[in-house]
């Protein structure tokens, strides 16, 4: 058995990919073998996630097309809740236990950009630890919604496809506005600053 705080160090950072790339809009192909790749694959999205300052990351955001994300993300009592699960559901509240909440959401693979998205406030996410053994996540306040987000990008979904035609329009305009600041390989390569161009 591997202890989950030794996946959290030691791993390389990846390029993240954006969106319009294949592998983010395909499903991905369940996990079945917990071994050594499976661990320094794990690792190196820890590595990613923190290097580009996010709450959750896909294995498709590191170009593998496999049902797995890791999450270093604070809930509802700004308890930081870390883990990585594989081959994720979600069940979400029904009937007078299910309240929507419109907040900013973003994706490291559309950096930049932010738009509200209505989702219901609280989620459970079942699935396996990286031994392989079952695991159940509960989700309220931020995590809530980064289990869902998470989980939709292991379907072959990114967040705009929940968006109208012109909040989509307006989340885009926003990622055109500061895409300089990102180069193609980040987070590898750091986050600019600033466009020399333009203050050249
Ligand atoms: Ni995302």
């Amino acid at each position: 058995m591997v202890e989950l705080k030794d996946l959290l160090t030691g791993g390389q950072v990846q390029r993240v990919t954006r969106w319009s790339e294949d592998v983010l809009h395909q499903p991905t192909a369940p996990i079945d073998v917990f071994d050594e790749r499976l661990h320094s694959l794990i690792q190196n999205m820890f590595a990613t996630m923190a290097a580009a300052d996010g709450v959750g990351l896909a294995a498709t955001q590191v170009d593998q097309s496999l049902s797995l994300f890791v999450f270093a993300c604070p809930d509802d009592d700004n308890h930081l809740q870390v883990g990585a699960v594989i081959n994720p559901t979600v069940i979400l509240p029904e009937g007078n236990k299910r309240h929507l909440v419109s907040e900013d959401e973003g994706c490291l693979s559309l950096p930049g950009a932010y738009a509200p998205l209505a989702r219901p406030d609280q989620a459970i996410c079942r699935g396996l630890d990286h031994n392989g053994e079952p695991i159940e996540i509960i989700g309220t306040g931020l995590l809530a919604r980064c289990l869902q987000h998470e989980t939709d990008h292991l379907s072959g979904m990114v967040f705009g496809d929940r968006l109208s035609g012109r909040s989509r329009r307006h989340l885009y305009a926003d990622h055109d506005a500061l895409a300089y600041r990102y180069p193609d390989d980040w987070p590898i390569s750091p986050k600019r600053d600033f466009d020399p161009s333009r203050h050249a």
